[in-house]
C-alpha cells in the first residue's frame, strides 16, 4: 500500500524509512517512463515551488524548475540577492510568510540549521536542495541511477573516495545503508564524516544488515567495488581551504590505474560539478564506466517523484 508522504519535509534521508525511500524511487521510475512515453500527468497543476538559493547551482535549480513545469506547476527562483536569507529578516519569518504563497519550499543553504529552521516554521513541505551537511536529493537520484544500472540496490559495494566530511558523503552514508548497500569510504585523516552522522547511519546499517567502513587507503577500498563515487575536494563555502586540500587529496584521485582495481563492470558516479584533473581524470569521467550524465538526468526524475509525493 502507498505510504502517505503529503506535507512531509525532506531534510535528510535519515528521516525517511526504507519503505519511503523505495516509494520515492518507484514513483520516480513511473514518472520517468511516462515522461519518455509522452504520458506525463499534471500531478502538480496549480502548485508553485519557491526555490531559495544561497549558493550557485546548475542541476538542482534547473531540474527542480523543469520538474515543476513538466508536472503542470511552476517554480520561482529566489537567489542570494533576492531575499538575502540570513541578513534581511529572521529565517522563521521567511518560512512563515513564504508558506502563505507557495505550495513547497526548496532551499540550498550554507548552514544546515537554516534548513531546519525553515522546516520548523514553514506550513508547507521544505526540501533540502543541499546544505553544508547534507545533499539528500542528490543521493536519492544516485540510488535511482544505481538501481537502473545494476538492477538492484542491495548486496552492492559502493566506494566513496575523497572528502568524507562533505554533504554528499554524509547523505551517501544515510542513503546506502538505508537500501542495504555496503559503503566503504576512503578518506584522508582529518576528513572523515561527522561522528553523529556515522553513528546514525550505523544504527540503520545494523537493522538493515548493511556495512559501513571508513579507511584511508583508496586502493584497499576499491577492491571489489561495484560503484565508485567521488566529489570535489573543496565544497562550496570552504574555498579558503582549497590550496591545502589540493595537497591532502592528491592520492585520492580517481584515475585509470585505480579504476582497474575495481570490478570489471564498476560504474563511476560523480554528483557534478567536477574539477577535472583533480578528483577525477578526463579519461575516467569520459570513459566507459562513467554514468555521470545519466546520474545528473535522474535528479529531474527523482525530484519529480519527491515533489509529487510531498506537495
Ligand atoms: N549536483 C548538484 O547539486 O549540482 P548543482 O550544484 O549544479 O545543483
Ligand atoms: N560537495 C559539493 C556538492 C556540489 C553539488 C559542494 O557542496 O560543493
Amino acid at each position: 500500500m502507498a505510504i502517505d508522504m503529503k506535507g512531509k519535509n525532506l531534510v535528510s534521508i535519515n528521516d525517511l524509512s526504507r519503505e519511503e525511500v523505495t516509494q520515492i524511487l518507484e514513483i520516480a521510475e513511473i514518472i520517468k517512463l511516462r515522461h519518455y512515453s509522452h504520458e506525463e500527468q499534471p500531478l502538480l497543476k496549480g502548485k508553485v515551488l519557491g526555490m531559495i538559493f544561497q549558493k550557485p547551482s546548475l542541476r538542482t535549480r534547473v531540474s527542480f524548475e523543469i520538474g515543476m513545469i513538466q508536472l503542470g506547476g511552476q517554480a520561482i527562483y529566489l537567489g542570494p540577492g533576492d531575499i538575502k536569507l540570513g541578513e534581511r529578516e529572521a529565517t522563521k519569518d521567511i518560512a512563515r510568510v513564504l508558506s502563505r504563497y507557495v505550495s513547497g519550499i526548496m532551499a540550498r543553504t550554507f548552514s544546515h540549521e537554516i534548513i531546519l529552521e525553515l522546516a520548523k516554521h514553514s506550513s508547507v513541505p521544505v526540501i533540502n536542495g543541499l546544505s553544508n551537511l547534507l545533499h539528500p536529493c542528490q543521493v536519492l537520484g544516485d540510488l535511482l541511477t544505481i538501481k537502473e544500472k545494476k538492477g538492484r540496490l542491495s548486496n552492492l559495494k559502493l566506494v566513496y573516495i575523497g572528502d568524507g566530511g562533505n554533504n554528499v558523503a554524509h547523505s551517501l552514508l544515510f542513503g546506502s545503508v538505508k537500501v542495504g548497500m555496503d559503503i566503504v569510504l576512503a578518506v584522508p585523516p582529518g576528513y572523515e564524516p561527522k561522528e553523529e552522522i556515522v553513528n546514525l547511519a550505523n544504527e540503520d546499517a545494523k537493522k538493515i544488515g548493511s556495512r559501513i567502513e571508513i579507511i584511508q587507503d583508496p586502493k584497499e577500498a576499491i577492491d571489489g567495488a561495484d560503484i565508485i563515487y567521488t566529489d570535489v575536494w573543496t565544497s562550496m563555502g570552504f574555498e579558503e581551504e582549497s590550496e591545502i586540500r589540493k595537497d591532502v587529496f592528491k592520492p585520492y584521485q580517481i584515475n585509470q590505474d585505480l579504476v582497474t582495481k575495481a570490478k570489471d563492470d564498476v560504474i563511476i558516479l560523480h554528483c557534478l560539478p567536477a574539477h577535472r584533473g583533480e578528483e577525477i581524470t578526463d579519461e575516467v569521467i569520459d570513459g566507459p564506466h562513467s554514468v555521470v550524465i545519466d546520474q545528473a538526468e535522474n535528479r529531474l526524475h527523482v525530484q519529480k517523484g519527491i515533489l509529487a509525493l510531498l506537495l
